[in-house]
């Protein structure tokens, strides 16, 4: 029987749905507290079926319980053995059981990455290799060899990864949440945009610091699993990336200036790492907290490779054709900054447990013409250091002669009297960001 022709053509218009089953890799507390309840959303809406769990074996105890507090319960979990008691030739073939064990008959496949960053390569790799779609946390990749942390080797297995992902039609993506930030891309970045386009003036100075205010105790750098020093990387994988990014986005505007021209960015820069952690807190605080001993006192352990806790650069951008400077600046990302921590034990169900308390300052400037400087920072809010207001002020100061916003036909800068404009707009209090 034919069906009339107006219900047939509404029921065309629905965008075909393709239900997946999702497989959760790394079940931490802000995968039950926030992400669930997206992922319950979705499984109602349809997309996805039902989701499974991939944990380790250690954490059993720790992820049972932590499912006793959720709504949307996971069709199946399996726990591996911990990276301890695997190896890296055991270790793919253990993923792929654990992944084929959780597969629904008929059903395609999506996997979401969040384990400790040092282990996302295998699962990714895996995806990538089985043609599986996968959404993996920020960093990526942390690569190891012999157990530590080697960012020389980023780039190549990151572009082998690509390149392996090209060959299948699956999807990969990054989980960046912080990507696109209301202050600095709907007010700093835009407001450089426009007037580089302008008035084809260049970035030529950019300042950027991150205070993290994270305070590890020295045993800490030797005991934590999460966010761990132990394998060579610090501050920089355990959160600076975003800063990168954002001075990366600053940077790349000069392209609406050059569009043909090559750069080159050279950096040079200096670290201080937990081994020095004891000369830089003073000693009557730090033994409060019952760490006022310096825990590598000799000369070897200063070969101890942790990871950095703060690191500061200065860095210019050449052009490669001219050997000329256009850009100069620092970028300075520290976390042995002013924390609210003032506890000695890390307390089980606080996300802030180091007491961290973020304070980030850019200032970019276009030429001799304007300069945008941004300050965000965050307010703690009573006892509770998960509660943390975060606040911005922005100034901007303009060369006067230009005035106001940029028109499309800037006004001649030739005998403009050199005035400075200066305006000032507090923001009020945004959604904390954390
Ligand atoms: N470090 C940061 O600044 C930061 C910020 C935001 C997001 N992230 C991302 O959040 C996620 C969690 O980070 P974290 O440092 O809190 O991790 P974590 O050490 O708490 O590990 C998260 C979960 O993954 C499990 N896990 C660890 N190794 C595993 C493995 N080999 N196989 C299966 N499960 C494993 C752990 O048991 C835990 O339940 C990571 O993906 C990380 O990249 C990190």
């Amino acid at each position: 029987m034919e069906e009339p022709l107006g219900r047939a053509a509404v029921r065309d218009a629905r965008p075909a749905i393709r239900r997946h089953n999702l497989v959760v890799v790394g079940f931490d507390e802000i995968v039950a507290n926030k992400y669930l309840p997206c992922i319950s959303n979705v499984v109602e809406a349809g997309y996805i079926d039902s989701y499974s769990v991939i944990d380790l074996e250690s954490e059993r105890s720790t992820i049972e319980e932590r499912l006793q507090a959720v709504d949307l319960q996971p069709r199946e979990i399996v726990y591996l053995p911990d990276s301890g008691t695997t190896t890296e030739q055991t270790q793919p073939k253990l993923i792929g059981t654990a992944v084929r064990q959780l597969r629904l008959p008929d059903m395609p496949m999506k996997v979401y990455i969040a384990t400790e960053v040092q282990a996302h390569e295998a699962y990714l790799r895996y995806c990538v290799q089985s043609g599986i779609d996968s959404l993996v946390e920020k960093p990526v990749l942390a690569p190891l060899v012999d157990g530590r942390f080697t960012p020389s080797r980023i780039s190549e297995v990151m572009q082998e990864l690509i390149a392996q992902a090209a060959r299948t039609g699956a999807e990969h993506s990054v989980m960046t949440l912080s990507r696109y930030h209301r202050i600095y891309n709907g007010e700093v970045i835009r407001s450089l945009e426009e007037r580089a386009r302008n008035w084809q003036a260049p970035v030529t100075s950019l300042h950027l610091r991150a205070a993290g205010g994270v305070w590890n105790l020295q045993h800490e750098y030797e005991s934590r699993d999460d966010h761990p020093y132990r394998y060579g990387y610090g501050m920089m994988m355990h959160g600076a990336y975003h800063y990168v990014d954002l001075a990366v986005q600053c940077l790349s505007l000069n392209k609406l200036v050059f569009p043909d021209r090559r750069f080159r960015l050279e950096v040079s820069s200096f670290g201080a790492f937990p081994i020095d952690q004891h000369l830089r807190i003073p000693n009557p605080i730090a033994s409060r907290f019952e760490d006022g001993h310096p825990r590598w006192p000799d000369a070897e352990s200063l070969a101890h490779p942790f990871g950095e806790t703060d690191i500061t650069a200065t860095f210019r951008l050449v052009d490669v054709a001219s050997e000329r400077t256009l850009t100069v600046g620092t970028l300075s990302f520290e976390q042995t900054t002013p924390s609210i921590r003032s506890w000695q034990d890390l307390p089980d169900d606080v996300y802030n447990k180091n007491g961290r308390t973020s304070s980030i300052d850019l200032e970019a400037q276009l030429s001799t013409l304007y300069s945008t400087h941004v300050h965000c920072y965050d307010v703690p809010r009573g006892q509770n250091a998960d509660r943390i207001g975060a606040f911005a002020r922005l100034t901007t100061r303009a060369n006067a002669s230009l005035g106001g916003p940029p028109s499309p036909d800037p006004p001649a800068l030739g005998g403009a009297p050199c005035l400075c404009n200066i305006r000032r707009r507090p923001f009020t209090p945004s959604t904390p960001t954390r």
